[in-house]
């Protein structure tokens, strides 16, 4: 079976997958030949969207759910490259990045990281969890990180209640940072999730509108939901990227 943390490996290039994950890539690339290319400005969003939370926002403490495959530099190897006494909690459900959770063990020693096997729909047994007590201050703030796990949450499973879940127990200065596919620039998006469905993986991508209801009761960071690129790029990108080849949005909200 297919699986989507191994899809997107591939999409990034990585050697992490199985045939029935390339086959899906392969498949999903026939409709949407973006789909590399969304997968590393997701990426670069990451890096960005970190750096502003360490350097900018004063950030110390990450939850990182639906971290995927390891891929360098990974959130905390960012941000502890600002502030080594960075601390980190990734979780993911995929029994494949659990199978390389050591390459993301690998902490400054002023620094902290921890892996949870666990699934973001569980918001009490992941804030309950010895990794949680062990890494993080609840008393401090902390950024949640969901990047690009939230289109796989579909709206029978309550994703703006399970937000709520997490968000009402982080303290005031806290943040959540999310990015989101979305088929608002191009129908070759939902050609994609029609794929992914196919083989037994639930996608949704969603509207603009939709993305930003999941920061309803926060203080939206500027530029508000953007297509990732264009969220505090590094260097103007000019004509060479349109909204359509990245089809993903991304924010960071704080925490009232
Ligand atoms: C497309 S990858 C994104 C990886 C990484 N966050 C990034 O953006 O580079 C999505 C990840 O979310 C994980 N995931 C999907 N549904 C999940 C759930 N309900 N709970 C925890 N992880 C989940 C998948 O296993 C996969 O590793």
């Amino acid at each position: 079976m297919p699986h989507v943390a191994r899809i997107y490996d591939y999409y990034l290039g990585g050697k992490d997958n199985f045939p029935a994950d390339r086959q899906a890539a392969e498949k999903t690339l026939e409709v949407f030949p973006d789909a590399p290319t969304a997968a590393r400005q997701n990426r670069a969003f990451v890096h960005r969207a970190t750096r502003y939370l360490v350097a900018e926002a004063g950030i110390r403490q990450f939850l990182d759910v639906g971290t995927g495959i390891p891929t360098r530099p990974n959130l905390h190897e960012i941000a502890q490259g600002i502030a080594p006494e960075s601390r980190v909690v990734y979780a993911d459900n995929d029994p494949i990045v659990l199978a390389h959770a050591r390459a993301l063990l690998t902490s400054t020693p002023e620094g902290k990281t921890a892996y949870l096997d666990a699934d973001l729909r569980e918001p009490e047994k992941i804030l309950a969890s010895v990794e949680i007590a062990e890494t993080l201050d609840l008393d401090q703030p902390i950024a949640l990180s969901l990047i690009a796990i939230l289109h796989f949450i579909p709206d029978s499973d309550d994703p703006y209640g399970i937000i709520r879940r997490y968000v009402s127990v982080l303290p005031s200065g806290s943040y959540l940072a999310l990015t989101h596919g979305t088929a608002d620039f191009t129908v070759e998006v939902s050609a994609a999730q029609e794929v992914y469905r196919s083989r037994g993986i639930s996608g949704t991508a969603r509207s603009r509108q939709e993305v930003e209801q999941f920061f309803d009761g926060l203080e939206i960071v500027t530029p508000g939901v953007a297509v990732v690129h264009r969220w505090r790029p590094d260097a103007p990108f000019g004509d060479s990227l349109n909204d359509a080849q990245v089809s993903v949005y991304g924010a960071i909200a704080r925490v009232l």
